[in-house]
């Protein structure tokens, strides 16, 4: 019995990666700066301030990276250089056995500054050839459309996505790609991780939080302007790709409570409800009730155009991606509402491990994540992002004995399994930076997530060549054996 898969035979098994942080290339081929190209590397245990750790860029900050470009590192800007390795890359994919590659496209790549009329034809080509290169290997290309970047000129000019002109500037990428990628794109995400605005406004929204007088309020009205936007780009997708399954995306962290006590029971609920807020408004079209006493209280008053009701019930999402790192745990204490959306609580969870990032590791609240998320909107489900961000050690031989990262990976599987054995209709699996990539967060070159080893430090030194890590064969007969040969 062991031996059968539990999963369905087209499962689509595969990996993720971002544009900004692989791509490289940030001022060839035409394209603009974007957000990601201003953000500065930070090494989160250099000065041990982990816990103080922000990934925000201010004003003051912009400004200097601006007229100075050169007073700091910014890996984004030089990713992997994908943009000239892409084949090579693909290629490696294509022997994994990869079905799937979830790939982001660069806004700034095909509109410059977000404000053009017309698209960047230079731009565009450079992802023909991307997803050419995947369809030749028959991988189906699952395409982010804003995955944390846009034109710097966005955030310059309007403080990104508290200004509601951003949703026909978007409006206006959306339908560009999914126009020129109709014949070849089945698969589309329209936001990456929705509700990291909260923990990251200028990583999630291209807004600089020292100008805003109310976080929170410029957080959900960012937001509010992404679901219209998102539902506009679900509309036009509907109508120019037939067969389209487009879907939104969270970062799923389940918050458990910390005791039986009811108080903490009550805050883990309301934790959980702030991150299903995303989907039920992208699944269901509408705002959900639960909110209305949230934004009284937070002095929250969200600006809406009299269609946007409309646009918000005719953009509903067929499936709901999510990213899946790690778990939170809440409690009844004062900072309670504040840590209620934290990326990085200092509650910490005595029964599970730690990775060398500081991020709990639990395999079991994948599987928890999973059910609840399916008994809430029974539609599909998809895992974009899940993985092991680690140091990784390349021996003389240019092997790379990454067991951790195997083991990680087999656990969080298992669990997908048993989800599945639960009811879960899941339907595909991207491990994050299936090739080593820039962070995110710190911009690190070292925290290593990948199958594929790629030979560059922090500072961009390296040759650049691609080795195969022990997890990329691993993971060959994983997708061989559709899940089954762990
Ligand atoms: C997700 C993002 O939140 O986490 C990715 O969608 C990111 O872009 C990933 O890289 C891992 O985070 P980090 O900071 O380790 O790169």
């Amino acid at each position: 019995i062991d031996n059968i898969s539990k999963f369905p035979k087209d499962f689509l098994w595969g990996g993720a990666t971002a544009a900004n942080q692989i791509e490289g290339a940030y001022l060839e081929g035409g394209k603009g700066l974007s957000t990601s190209d201003m953000a500065a590397y930070k090494d989160p245990y250099a000065k041990g301030d982990v816990d103080n750790f922000t990934f925000n860029v201010s004003s003051i900050e912009l400004e200097k990276y601006l007229k100075e470009p050169d007073c700091c590192l910014f890996p984004k800007r030089w990713g992997i250089d994908f943009y000239h390795h892409y084949k090579e890359d693909i290629a490696l994919f294509a022997e994994m056995g990869f079905k799937v590659y979830r790939m982001s496209i660069s806004w700034a790549r095909i509109f410059p500054t977000g404000l053009e009329n017309e698209p960047n034809e230079e731009g565009l080509l450079f992802y023909d050839k991307v997803i050419d290169e995947c369809l030749k290997y028959g991988i189906e290309p699952l395409v982010t459309m804003s995955h944390y970047e846009m034109p710097i000129t966005l955030t310059e000019k309007y403080n990104g996505w508290v200004h509601r002109d951003l949703v026909g500037l978007f409006e206006k990428f959306a339908v560009t790609i999914l126009k020129r990628y109709k014949d070849k794109v089945k698969y589309w995400i329209t936001f990456n991780e929705m509700n990291m605005s909260l923990n990251s406004l200028y990583t999630g929204a291209g807004v600089l939080e020292d100008l805003v007088d109310n976080k929170l309020q410029a957080a959900y009205q960012s937001t509010h302007h992404q679901f219209v936007a998102s539902a506009l780009a679900v509309k036009a997708a509907k109508e120019l790709i037939k067969d389209v399954k487009i879907g939104c995306m969270i970062n799923q962290i389940e918050a458990y409570a910390k005791t039986t006590k009811p108080q903490d029971q009550l805050q883990a609920l309301k934790s959980n409800q702030l991150n299903m807020f995303f989907p039920d408004i992208q699944v269901r079209g509408e705002y959900p009730s639960y909110m209305d006493r949230y934004f009284r209280d937070n002095n929250i008053s969200i600006e809406m155009h009299e269609e946007d009701k409309d646009i918000l019930k005719n953009g509903c999402v067929d499936f709901v991606a999510i990213s899946y790192y790690m778990s939170h745990v809440s409690e009844d204490r004062e900072d309670a509402a504040e840590l209620a959306t934290a990326f990085d609580s200092p509650i910490k969870n005595e029964y599970l491990e730690m990775s060398q990032w500081n991020w709990p590791i639990d395999p079991i609240g994948l599987r928890i994540s999973l059910i609840k998320l399916y008994d809430r909107y029974q539609v599909p489900l998809f895992v974009a992002e899940n993985g092991l961000g680690a140091k990784d050690v390349l021996e003389a031989d240019n092997t790379i004995h990454d067991q951790y990262r195997i083991d990680y990976i087999k656990k969080h599987i298992q669990e997908m399994a048993e989800a599945i054995e639960d009811g879960v209709e899941l339907i595909g699996y991207t491990t994050w930076g299936c090739i080593d990539l820039i962070s995110c967060g710190t911009s690190q070159m070292s925290k290593r997530y990948g199958f594929i080893y790629v030979d560059q430090d922090d500072e961009g030194n390296g040759t650049l060549n691609r080795y195969r890590k022990d997890s990329f064969y691993w993971y060959k007969k994983v997708i061989d054996s559709n899940g089954v040969n762990l």
